[in-house]
């Protein structure tokens, strides 16, 4: 029988009790952790959400309350008046905070029982992560994830009072709204009272809050769900978190200075890291070409080197080509690896490249008298010289080559130099390298749909210097735009937005909407930006993002109460699900599927 907590009232959390409270009696309620029974004692680890704490029974001391529990099994819900003592020196447990007493036992309650779990309830345990997210809520019992839920709710209480202190306030903007552009694919729903219309769920509260420097509130932050149907990754989910916030009379300095001073704040609060130097900055342009990437992990080197200089005129066709045909050839000179690598290995990375749309990875392992590779013979003797000395080669170095259009080059030898730092275990856990990505290009253009689209979003502003060349050379506009990048993840974006009439007007042309199409989409924005618009920009974090690296996790699931799976369904509430033929005609709607 399952007993009521009546009269009894909770006096301390499992990890309250240390030393200092010998003596005193307490109440102490929470789950059995792990029971082990002695024969004449029974220790119990008592665990609630603070931490665990040691209760003992013995059998010469209260007989009812030692036979009941005899019957505890783990995951039981209990409540046990004690009383502190000291524990003997040779039983002290230094694991647990509360290692150095224990609490004996006088009255026990099973307030709930529970059957058999059908995961452990253990630290860092290696589980099925579909098995984990059925049973989400025993997952949640384990104490890395509780503190990974109490570290997430400790940042946004920062985050509140920082941005607060800042002069920022906290305004909600509707989820059920019209399709805001963030690239992404819009997740809908249905109007019942407006049959064939729809609903979309906001990918950011963009215009809003654009919206809201328009009203004069000059400050704006909030802390807000976004929805994007996107392909899921370990750091992306359909639903995920931003800290999102937009200032007015602003440029890009003063964003990223407010923004870096709510991370380092974070960091210093919540973990007690402390970061004194104002954060790196590097323009786009540089880093794309030093780590393939417009988000670099900073936490090891192995850059890129372009040789396209070198190899320009170069017989091997290979290579030569690649640069008539405006594209490039860069290497990565894998320190050491020459000498490391097997041939199997090396030829795995040839693989890896592949993987990542190179057409192929030529290479040279440079040793003490001779080169190995089967790409010298095509190569002349000054050519090959001139290749080593930028690779600042030595012997025992791995060379690795590829050539092909500039963004091709990038994704591969970027991905290649991840790949090898995981082969070489060169990134440290324990390091957190934060760099701003400045001035990204305004546009990108889109092969398949033959039209420029924009690389942020059509309200972000092109820097000053380059607006005169938005007519001639558009690839050449840089954006004043800028992400947060930490241990090569894009923390957060956003951008100096476009506040002036005629600049929006160009952009539109550019992105190839017509005028009446630009104001069927944004016509409400448009129309406000007639009477009065402040220049303003603005800024989003990740949030599920931050408290990974925070909480030193790889996947935001991780930090996240009630996740999606890859497939975007949720093995705890089996949604999406169908619904009833009812609910359907209701809406307007019949499913072709069925
Ligand atoms: P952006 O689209 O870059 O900018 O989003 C901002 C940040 O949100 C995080 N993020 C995600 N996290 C988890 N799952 C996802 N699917 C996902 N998508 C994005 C990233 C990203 O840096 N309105 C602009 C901001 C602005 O311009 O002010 C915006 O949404 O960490
Ligand atoms: P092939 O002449 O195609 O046999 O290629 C000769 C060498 O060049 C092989 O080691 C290939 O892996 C390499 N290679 C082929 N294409 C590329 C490329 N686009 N970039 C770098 N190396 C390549």
């Amino acid at each position: 029988m399952e007993e009521s907590i009546y009269g009894l009232k909770r006096t301390h959390m499992c990890n309250d009790l240390r030393l200092a409270d010998v003596g005193k009696t307490v109440t102490v309620m929470g789950w059995v952790h792990k029971r082990r029974d002695l024969g004449g004692v029974i220790f119990v680890d008592l665990r609630d959400r603070s931490g665990i704490l040691q209760v003992v029974f013995h059998s010469d001391k209260d007989e009812n309350v030692f036979k009941k529990a005899e019957t505890l099994r783990s995951e039981y819900v209990i409540a046990v008046v004690g009383e502190v003592v000291k524990r003997d020196e040779e039983t002290i447990n230094p694991k647990i905070d509360t290692g150095e007493i224990e609490v004996t036992a006088k009255e026990l309650r099973i307030l709930s029982r529970s059957e058999t779990p059908p995961i452990n309830i253990e630290e860092n345990l290696e589980v099925n992560e579909l098995l984990r997210l059925k049973y989400r809520y025993l997952d949640l019992r384990r104490p890395d994830m509780q503190r990974n839920l109490m570290l997430r709710h400790k940042v946004a209480k920062i985050a509140r009072d920082y941005f607060d202190s800042k002069g920022f306030i906290e305004i909600e903007t509707p989820m059920l709204t019209k399709s805001t552009p963030e690239g992404a694919r819009d997740y809908l729903v249905p109007s019942r009272v407006h049959p064939g219309k729809f609903y979309a769920l906001p990918q950011s509260p963009q215009l809003f809050k654009q919206l809201l420097m328009v009203s004069g509130f000059d400050r704006y932050f909030q802390i807000v769900k976004c929805f994007r149907d996107e392909d899921l990754r370990a750091d992306r989910q359909p639903e995920f978190t931003q800290i999102d916030l937009e200032m007015s009379f602003v440029d890009v300095n003063d964003v990223i200075e407010v923004n870096e001073g709510f991370v380092k704040k974070a960091f210093k609060d919540a973990l007690g890291i402390e970061f004194t130097e104002p954060f790196p900055r590097m323009p786009y342009q540089e880093a794309m070409d030093r780590f393939g990437t417009d988000k670099p992990d900073l936490r090891f080197g192995l850059e890129l080197v372009n040789i396209s200089d070198i190899v320009k005129n170069s017989g091997f066709k290979v290579f030569s080509d690649a640069v008539k045909n405006g594209g490039s050839v860069r290497i990565i000179n894998a320190k050491g690896c020459g000498e490391k690598f097997s041939r199997r290995e090396i030829d795995s990375l040839v693989e890896f490249a592949k993987t990542h749309k190179a057409k192929g990875m030529a290479w040279i392992v440079v040793e003490e008298n001779e080169l190995k590779s089967a790409i010298t013979k095509f190569l002349t003797e000054e050519e090959i010289k001139a290749i080593l000395e930028r690779a600042k080669a030595e012997p025992g170095d791995l060379i690795c080559f590829v050539a092909d259009k500039d963004e091709i080059v990038y994704n591969a030898l970027g991905q290649l130099r991840l790949e090898l730092a995981r082969r070489l275990n060169l990134i440290d856990n324990d390091v957190f390298k934060f760099v701003w990505i400045t001035e990204f290009p305004l546009l990108e253009y889109d092969e398949e749909e033959k039209r420029w689209v924009a690389k942020h979003h059509p309200f972000t502003s092109p820097m000053d210097e380059d607006i005169q060349y938005l007519d001639t050379e558009p690839s050449r506009v840089r954006a004043k735009a800028y992400d947060l990048v930490l241990n090569g993840v894009e923390l957060g974006g956003g951008s100096i937005r476009i506040h002036r009439q005629d600049l929006q007007t160009k952009m539109f042309n550019l992105l190839g909407f017509t005028q009446e199409e630009a104001w069927e989409r944004f016509g409400f924005l448009l129309e406000a930006f007639k009477y009065g618009v402040p220049p303003h920009g603005g800024l989003a974090f990740g949030f599920d993002r931050l408290i990974m690296l925070m909480a030193r996790r790889s996947s935001i699931r991780d930090v996240i109460a009630f996740p999606k799976i890859q497939n975007a369904s949720c093995p705890l509430t089996n949604a999406p699900s169908e619904v009833e033929q009812k609910q359907l005609r209701e809406l307007h709607i019949r499913c072709t599927n069925v």
